[in-house]
């Protein structure tokens, strides 16, 4: 469990909180709001790679993050090479190139990545490696900072199918994102605004008051892929029509 009491973070030209919220394993949760309202912030708060001005936060869980730069991630020649480091620090080298396989298949990647450099990968490869690393520090919490972002329709699969398998097991997940065709995997959604919480509650009720509505046209295309190419517009009419 992670708490935040009172957060809040004084920068230059932004101020953030107080926000004083409970994070639980098992449960997830979805930030969404406009460029710059403060969610990768709250990520980094959570995550405490930043230290509030004011509050405290606690943590009894193990958090691991899949950042929004994927290339922060990564500092190693090889895919391997990062997950051996990542893999030992929780299991002492048994059996990596095993478990690296498994997290690769699981984040819809496989084995041939192995030996490619991480800094190599194409934009999606990277998110999605960037979350298989974070799930080899065995997390309690994962935080996904636009992990779905720059994703195609099979990275987009390969990361809802993940996200209920890892809803199964028990881990909390805290993932940022700009497409709401997610949110019906969430528990909850925390929307920011100019670095403050101004709804946090039912993704639904979220929906039906309108709340994020503006940002669905894109998000729709998506769900609409299965079928012939859609022009914008009329993705924007059967969207209005809903
Ligand atoms: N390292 C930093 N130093 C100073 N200001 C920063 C820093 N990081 C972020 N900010 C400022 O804090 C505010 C919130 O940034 P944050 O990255 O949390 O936004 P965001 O909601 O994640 O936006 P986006 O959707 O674009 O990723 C922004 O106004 C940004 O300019
Ligand atoms: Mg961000």
């Amino acid at each position: 469990m992670i708490s935040l009491d009172c957060v809040t973070l004084e920068r230059r030209h932004f101020s953030f909180g107080p926000v004083s919220r409970t994070f639980k394993e098992g449960e997830c949760v979805a930030i969404m709001g406009e460029n710059g309202a403060g969610k990768t912030t709250l990520l980094d708060l959570i995550s405490r790679l930043e230290t509030p001005s004011s509050g405290t936060v606690d943590s009894s869980s193990k958090v691991s993050y899949a950042p929004q730069e994927s290339d922060d991630s990564f500092f190693l020649p090889t895919v391997l090479d990062e997950f051996s480091y990542s893999l030992r620090c929780v299991r002492r080298g048994l059996g990596v190139r095993e478990e690296a396989e498994r997290l690769l298949v699981a984040v819809g990647l496989d084995s041939s990545y192995l030996s490619q450099s991480p800094f190599s990968l194409s934009g999606g490869e990277k998110r999605l490696l960037s979350i298989a690393l974070a799930l080899a520090m065995s997390p309690d919490i994962i935080l996904l900072d636009e992990s779905l972002s720059g994703l195609d329709w099979k990275g987009y699969r390969a990361f809802r199918a993940l996200v209920s398998s890892l809803k199964n097991s028990g881990i909390g997940i805290i993932f940022i994102s700009h497409d709401p065709s997610i949110l019906d995997l969430a528990d909850a959604l925390i929307v920011l605004k100019d670095g403050k919480i101004v709804f946090d509650g039912n993704p639904v009720t979220a929906m039906e008051d309108g709340l994020i509505k503006k940002s669905f046209a894109y998000s729709k295309s998506m769900e609409l892929l299965g079928t012939p190419v859609l022009s914008l517009k009329e993705i924007i009419r059967r969207v209005e029509n809903e």
